[in-house]
């Protein structure tokens, strides 16, 4: 009797694994994972990765040991084509819409780190790419400059939306203090005009972004807009009150705003 179930196990074992034919391991080794060599970069990738699917929150510094991969990342060519596939998507979504003839139809733009760059800021050895302590002061003085370049994907995303029509509005963290450099700052570098360009008031410094940008495009939507699409580098962009009908995220692995 046990000799018969043996020989029943044995045949059903070897009936299965002939049925599982398709699911035949790859043979090659990969060069990573449990017993592979650790290459280096590939860490960081994946702390990136977590960054930007918001599964990491509130981190303070970038790991010291990702300054050369961040570095890379921004400058190589792989950001900016991260940039570009996120303003493509969002251009196929906006061609697709019929807008009013009310000019009620706005797209939403975040500034620092979505319309311009504050690469030249973060990628100096101050910064070091996020993996050093940032400096207020210090960023301050460069944001007075008002030199920031344009991230180019997005200033084609702007000017293929004032083409399908829409209404354009900056809603940004920076003070209302330094209005008249972030205006000269977006005209040098080609966005030439937009419906509001919101600012935050010394009252509202206290706020959260996701806070003060809430209450911002309640007030918008109050005044009777439609917010179809909304593009930002934060999640504090693009979570909240009244977000829009889509959202778009552009990278960014330097820091994290609540
Ligand atoms: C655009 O609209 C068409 C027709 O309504 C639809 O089939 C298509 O999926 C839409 N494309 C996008 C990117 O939303
Ligand atoms: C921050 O930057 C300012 C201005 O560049 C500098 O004077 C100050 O020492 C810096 N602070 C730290 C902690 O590095
Ligand atoms: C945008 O969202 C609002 C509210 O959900 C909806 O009524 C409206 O039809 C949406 N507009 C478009 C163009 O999808």
């Amino acid at each position: 009797m046990q000799v018969l179930h043996l020989l029943f196990l044995v045949l059903s074992v070897i009936t299965t694994s002939q049925g599982s034919v398709p699911y035949q391991v790859f043979p090659l080794r990969l060069r990573s994972g449990s017993d592979g060599e650790k290459i280096s970069g590939i860490d960081c990738l994946s702390w990136r990765l977590a960054v930007e699917t918001h599964n990491l929150r509130n981190f303070g510094l970038v790991p010291s040991s990702c300054e050369n991969y961040m570095a890379k990342y921004m400058l190589g060519g792989q950001y900016s084509a991260d940039c570009f596939e996120a303003a493509s998507a969002a251009y196929e979504y906006a061609k697709n819409l019929t807008l009013a003839d009310d000019g009620k139809d706005i797209w939403i733009f975040d500034i620092d780190e979505t319309a311009l760059s504050s690469l030249p800021f973060y990628s100096s050895p101050d910064n070091a790419f996020g993996t050093k302590e940032y400096n207020d002061t210090s960023f301050k003085e460069w944001e007075k400059l008002g030199v920031a370049p344009a991230l180019p994907a997005i200033l084609d995303l702007y000017n293929k939306l004032l083409d399908l029509g829409f209404k354009i509005v900056f809603l940004s963290g920076k003070s209302e203090s330094i209005r008249d450099i972030a205006e000269q700052n977006l005209k040098d570098v080609g966005y030439h005009t937009w419906e509001k360009l919101i600012l935050k008031q010394t009252s509202e410094k206290g706020s959260t972004a996701v806070v003060y940008k809430s209450k911002k495009r309640t007030e918008l939507v109050n005044e009777g807009y439609r917010i179809l699409g909304n593009v930002g580098d934060q999640w504090s962009d693009l979570l909240g009150d009244n977000v829009g009908n889509r959202t778009f995220k552009v990278p960014d692995p330097l820091f994290y705003l609540p």
